[in-house]
């Protein structure tokens, strides 16, 4: 078939079913522009090691300019035999420049071309998600500075355990998030790694001088192994990877604030631009928002099993199985950088109801307190925390909250009880206890706030 690239040893025609099968032009042309940065490179390669002449290296780059303007513009047209961004790349550059197009490809394969794309295009995309993700924790802090007198309760198993500052249960996860974007540093740094000069497997036999590609390109460094180059492609799970355990820690954000904002807790308000109606219930107010972040992580995990599940067993090099990254990257690409920003939206147009969380704090959550009052006069914590554990006992059967109970039903416990025991029983006192690092005491909360907005600053 002779308008194929490949079309030489061929008779007949591609069946028209696997034609579609086969292409992949309907998602890579996302990767139209690393695709005429990476060929732009190359040409000036070419000409460096006199495979072309510097007349046609200027053609070729023209070329490329105005097909970058075609898709920039919107007005590229795809052809039937256009299987892959490469190949329409470069039926468009011969329509436009003739015979020197055909010397574009020397010594390269798509191979090496395509993996060459992707971490162009990765690159940027990692460069955006960071972006992203750096104003998200940005807004975390900044409420979290704000709001920082509010207290509420603090759940383990979802039972109430011990009061805290909102700000402490915000900064929770913008440091887990903090962590995210340190990860994808180190992923960017194996990412920003140049593979073109690779050949389909082996290598080029030719004069590409490969250092002159990496600064073209702005690389870090060349691959060290062609084959490897070719057929690899953990630079892409490892991005799934961190897209899956990044809304895993944002599914577990979504989750608790789907619960604060239920009529029951009415802890938060969710705004009305992040919420939406029933088409039956008037009354109905949905978090869908927070619902969709708390999906994704499933979805995401889902796409990096599967792409890795296609991996596995593979041989070695480049396999069309290979052409299944794109879609798996593109996807998690387009949901983080999606739920990173509505993230963004929710935490800073939601209302935080002060009075309702101050007023859900229960003595009960005091009874670590109780505990700590008596270890401070001496007592073995072990021995503290079952004479605490009596008096909540004592006030449940007593059918009173704990701070209910009297000095002669606490010395009746333990003689060590005396009428200061009544400190205990003030939530702001009891969180300013918890004052060493990493603690919900103000002083703590706000270093943690420091912390974050230094770390912010140098990034
Ligand atoms: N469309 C292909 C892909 O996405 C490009 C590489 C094709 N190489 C090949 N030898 N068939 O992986």
């Amino acid at each position: 078939e002779g308008g194929k690239l490949w079309g030489g040893r061929f008779v007949g025609n591609t069946d028209p079913i696997m034609e579609k099968f086969n292409a992949s032009i309907a998602y890579d042309q996302r990767m139209w522009d690393a695709d005429i940065r990476g060929s732009k490179a190359y040409a000036k390669a070419l000409e460096k090691a006199k495979l072309v002449t510097t007349e046609e290296m200027h053609q070729i780059l023209q070329g490329m300019d105005q097909i970058s303007d075609e898709w920039s513009k919107g007005v590229f047209v795809i052809k039937p035999g256009d299987e892959d961004i490469h190949t329409a790349n470069e039926r468009r550059l011969k329509e436009l420049i003739g015979a020197p197009a055909g010397k574009l490809h020397t010594g390269r394969s798509r191979n090496d071309q395509v993996v060459t794309d992707m971490r162009l295009w990765l690159r940027d995309a990692i460069s955006t998600i960071t972006e992203n993700a750096l104003q998200l924790i940005s807004t975390m802090v900044e409420r979290a500075a704000a709001e920082i007198d509010v207290l509420f309760p603090g759940y383990t198993h979802m039972q109430r355990a011990q009061p805290i500052r909102w700000s402490h249960w915000i900064l929770s996860h913008a440091v887990a998030l903090s962590r995210d974007v340190e990860r994808l540093y180190e992923i960017k740094k194996r990412v920003n790694v140049l593979p073109l000069g690779s050949g389909a497997i082996a290598g080029t036999p030719l004069d590409i001088d490969r250092e002159l590609l990496r600064k073209e390109l702005a690389f870090d460094g060349i691959s060290l192994n062609s084959m490897d180059a070719t057929g690899q492609r953990d630079f892409v799970v490892e991005f799934l990877f961190w897209a899956s355990l990044c809304l895993t820690h944002l599914s577990k954000m979504a989750e608790d604030l789907m619960l604060y904002s239920t009529k029951e807790f009415s802890f938060i308000t969710l705004s009305d631009a992040y919420s939406t109606g029933s088409s039956l219930m008037p009354q109905k107010k949905n978090a869908d928002s927070l619902e969709l972040i708390r999906s994704k992580a499933g979805r995401v995990l889902g796409t990096c099993a599967g792409f890795m599940m296609t991996l596995k067993g593979l041989p070695s090099t480049y396999n069309k199985d290979l052409q299944e990254d794109k879609e798996a990257m593109f996807d998690c690409y387009d949901t983080i950088h999606a739920v990173l920003q509505v993230t963004t939206g929710v935490i800073s147009t939601l209302k935080v109801n002060q009075s309702v969380m101050e007023a859900a704090l229960s003595p009960d959550m005091l009874a670590t307190d109780l505990a700590y009052y008596l270890v401070r006069k001496g007592v073995p914590f072990r021995e503290a925390h079952g004479v605490s554990g009596k008096a909540v006992f004592t006030a449940e059967s007593k059918n009173v909250a704990l701070n209910q109970l009297t000095v002669e039903d606490l010395t009746a416990i333990s003689p060590l009880f005396g009428s200061d025991v009544s400190s205990v029983w003030d939530y702001r006192s009891s969180v300013e206890q918890y004052s060493a690092p990493g603690g919900t005491a103000k002083s703590s909360v706000t270093a943690q706030v420091e912390h974050l907005r230094n770390w912010l600053r140098t990034q």
